[in-house]
């Protein structure tokens, strides 16, 4: 039994050893990341798609389409949302961007692109792939947003403030002690 097993395992390990032994191709990794630190109600959402080569050879007529920002929820503000590179060398990154603007607030499940291109110049057909996805986020409303930034000003000054005594306190104490030490240097002189 145990060396059935590992017979299985030794054939299961030639036949990826032989899977990877490929002709030079293409072979893409496509990342999509979305760059906001906030993403809030009728702001913009940059949206940022890296094409990584990892084949040996010029990935051709990538094309990147991404159908996840249904107009109802996203005002598609610049960048082409069904982008064309026609050529991504091999071990190079090549990047694309997009803004979007969300008409409502409320969770958003960022899903991935899809991403066709030509692995080799004489390739039949068309490799098929997507892209990451961000996965679901949190779009604030902008009355929020904008109380949140308010109390982050009101936090900054109350810092301030209080770090105002830390600060007035050994000042204070260095200032009594110069005139004490001054004051006794005066009295000493005088004898
Ligand atoms: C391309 O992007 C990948 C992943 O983001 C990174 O690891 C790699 O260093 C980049 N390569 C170049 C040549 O910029
Ligand atoms: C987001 O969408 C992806 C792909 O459709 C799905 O696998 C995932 O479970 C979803 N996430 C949430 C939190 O709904």
């Amino acid at each position: 039994m145990k060396c059935q097993l590992f017979l299985f395992a030794i054939i299961a390990l030639v036949g990826t050893v032989w899977a990877d032994e490929e002709p030079e191709s293409a072979r893409l990794l496509v990342a999509k990341q979305i760059l906001n630190k906030y993403l809030v109600e009728n702001m913009d959402i940059i949206v940022k798609y890296t094409v990584h080569n990892v084949g040996s050879v010029a990935a051709l007529e990538v094309e990147i389409t991404d159908n996840s920002f249904h107009p109802d929820r996203f005002v598609h503000v610049s960048g082409e949302l069904n982008a064309r590179i026609d050529r991504v060398p091999p071990h190079s990154n090549v990047s694309h961007t997009v803004v979007i603007r969300p008409r409502k607030y409320g969770y958003f499940n960022f899903t991935s692109a899809e991403v066709l291109y030509r692995r080799t110049e004489d390739a039949p057909r068309l490799q098929v792939a997507v892209s990451s996805a961000p996965g679901e986020g949190l779009i604030v409303s902008y009355r929020d947003y904008a109380k949140k930034f308010s109390s982050h000003v009101i936090d900054w000054t109350a810092f301030a403030v209080m770090t105002l005594p830390s600060l007035a306190l050994p000042f204070a104490l260095w200032w009594t002690s110069k005139s004490k030490y001054e004051a006794l240097s005066k009295v000493s002189k005088k004898h």
